[in-house]
């Protein structure tokens, strides 16, 4: 049987409430030690020889439901993170894009981000895209409602195309934290994928874990219906 090749990785950073509580910390740590992670993941994803993109999600559409004080400060974090792995990005030649509605954000985030993205769009090693205010219900009923404006067909192929991340299938998606749903995360786009479970919290993950995940991903046998 021969191997299966990862191009498109997809992550639920989860369990950075869980990693602080354990610690004695206030949730906000794990937040600030979760995102320190996101640079080894994404070194590893750039040196990898098929991996062309990875889908980090980052907070859903669902996570304003949190206390407005945690809210707050991950919107500063993830601000004052990107301003500070620009170098990185580029020294790994990590493209950054985003899907999700980033309009929801303040005008300054928007423009932070806009600024990473046009910054990183010549890297061509790895695109990492952040999933930021996503839910891939919204996504699904946004594409098709464009769709129906248009007065175009509603098709696999046309919704598929019209959807925030046309880029390809997903190949394996990764949960960390030991729970197992996908809580509204790229419903279309992971039909097909494979899925694996690790107990690790966010923080404590890293790109040792991430490879063997992989090599036991290349081994499982994927049919899509065939035989
Ligand atoms: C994931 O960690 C980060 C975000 C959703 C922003 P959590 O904050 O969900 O951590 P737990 O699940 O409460 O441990
Ligand atoms: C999913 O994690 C969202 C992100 C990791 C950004 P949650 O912690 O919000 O998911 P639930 O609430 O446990 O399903
Ligand atoms: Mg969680």
């Amino acid at each position: 049987m021969s191997k299966n090749i990862l191009k498109h990785l997809a992550i639920i950073m989860d369990g950075n409430g869980r990693w602080a509580k354990e610690r004695g910390f206030i949730r906000t740590k794990g937040h600030e030690k979760g995102a320190e992670v996101i640079r080894d993941i994404t070194r590893y994803c750039a040196e990898h020889p098929t991996i062309e993109t990875v889908t980090l999600y980052a907070f859903s559409t669902e996570n304003w439901k949190r206390p407005k004080y945690e809210v707050e400060f991950l919107m500063k974090l993830l601000d004052s993170w990107l301003k500070k792995e620009l170098p990185t990005y580029h020294e790994f030649g990590a493209r950054f894009e985003t899907v999700g509605n980033i309009e929801g954000f303040s005008p300054k985030l928007q423009k932070t981000i806009a600024s990473i993205k046009e910054q990183t769009a010549h890297h061509t090693n790895v695109t990492q895209i952040l999933a930021l205010n996503y839910g891939s219900r919204e996504e699904i009923a946004k594409a098709a409602t464009r769709l129906a404006n248009r007065h175009e067909a509603i098709t696999e192929e046309s919704l598929g195309n019209e959807l925030n991340t046309p880029y390809t299938d997903i190949d394996l998606m990764v949960r960390t934290s030991g729970e197992q749903r996908l809580s509204n995360f790229l419903l279309w786009q992971l039909s097909y994928s494979e899925f694996f479970f690790t107990p690790t919290l966010w923080p404590d993950f890293s790109s040792q874990e991430l490879d063997d995940i992989i090599d036991q991903y290349t081994n499982r046998e994927r049919r899509f219906g065939g035989v």
